[in-house]
């Protein structure tokens, strides 16, 4: 038997932690004053919850070995937030969402990865079961450092999930401001990071507009194929839409599953650089180990450090952090390779 101390209301309570010993980390809710926090059995013996020992406060970013220093890391004040979207499903917001993170992550940079989806995906592909995550921050159940995770060396998760569902409908309810609640859960943590990298989930809801009012850069992944193009059309509509109360772009668009051995995906890709020029990155080729490496709890750097997908995605790294230098060591530089084959 081992006391709890609520830290809400500091009632006392007698609890036998050794039904839940094989989990180290979990949340309980105070039945005085139904307040959940968490317990960190690793760092004081399960008696008093301990917050800041959940997510410990970035330190500083060491570059993974054979990797150049960033160019910038500790110095910013703002972090840059960007958010992974499009209406439609399936195009790879995910994959890019993780992959950029880790990658960006690996380079040395200080990465937050939030997921506003309610499939909560991120936290798979990373191999991660966080017990708590965006839900709990945005209802105020538990504080920014008790629901954020370190899930690799300088990269931090802030877990989605099925219950964000409710939170959609809170959202929904109130009367006022209901677009900026993620901008004000947010407000005091992001500063410690370098990036804030967004997973959004499919379709057009309350939550994908607090996404769009929190962010400062859109990256929008596009499958090459001609449905995917209408998507990106309704979605600039949408984006437009939100412009009138916000300074918010298109900064990025990234084909995605590109397959050099068909002509149509060429062709689109070819359509995307016309209509949108330099917006358009290099794109991230058809790669089926990017499908397999989620089931290993594992990134593509991780996976297959020297396959398509991560020279791919190491490729969008230098993009999006303007270094040209990081990720050479163990990934293929496909920046020239990829675009003068099509
Ligand atoms: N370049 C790629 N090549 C092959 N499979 C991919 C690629 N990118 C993503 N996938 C796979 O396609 C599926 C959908 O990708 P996902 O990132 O979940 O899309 P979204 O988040 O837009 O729904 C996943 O199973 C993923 O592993
Ligand atoms: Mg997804």
């Amino acid at each position: 038997m081992t006391i709890i101390v609520c830290p809400n209301c500091s009632r006392k309570h007698h609890a036998d932690t050794s039904k839940v010993a094989a989990k180290k980390r979990f949340v309980v809710r105070c039945k005085a004053c139904e307040h959940k926090f968490l317990i960190n059995l690793d760092n004081n013996d399960g008696v008093q919850p301990t917050p800041a020992a959940a997510a410990p406060a970035p330190t500083s970013p060491q570059p993974a070995a054979g990797m150049s220093e960033p160019q910038a890391t500790g110095e910013r004040k703002t972090p840059r937030k960007i958010c992974v979207s499009l209406s439609k499903g399936g195009v790879g917001k995910t994959t890019t969402a993780v992959s950029l993170s880790a990658g960006l992550a690996m380079a040395g940079y200080k990465v937050l990865l939030i997921d506003t989806d309610t499939q909560g995906q991120s936290s798979f592909m990373l191999g991660k079961k966080p017990p708590a995550g965006l839900t709990e921050l945005l209802t105020g159940e538990l504080t920014p450092k008790e629901t954020i995770f370190e899930a690799r060396p300088n990269l931090w998760l802030l877990s989605g999930g099925r219950s964000l569902a409710g939170v959609k409908r809170i959202i929904d309810k109130k009367s006022f401001g209901s677009e900026w609640t993620l901008s004000e859960a947010l407000d005091s943590i992001d500063k410690d990071y370098d990036y804030v990298i967004i997973d959004t989930s499919p379709g057009w809801d309350q939550l994908t507009v607090n996404v769009l009012f929190y962010a400062t850069e859109v990256l929008t992944p596009v499958s090459l194929e001609v449905m995917s193009l209408h998507g990106l059309a309704e979605f600039t509509k949408n984006l437009h839409a939100i412009k009138k109360y916000k300074d918010i772009d298109l900064n990025y668009i990234l084909p995605t599953f590109l397959d050099t051995r068909v002509e149509q995906p060429k062709n689109i890709y070819r359509k995307l650089q016309s209509l949108y020029g330099d917006k358009v990155c290099t794109p991230i080729r058809y790669d089926e180990q990017l499908s397999r490496s989620p089931s290993h709890g594992e990134t593509i750097f991780e996976f297959l450090p020297d396959g398509d997908g991560a020279a791919d995605y190491a490729a969008l790294v230098r993009t999006i952090s303007r270094n040209k230098m990081i990720l050479l060591g163990d990934t293929k530089n496909h920046d020239e390779t990829v675009v003068p084959s099509l």
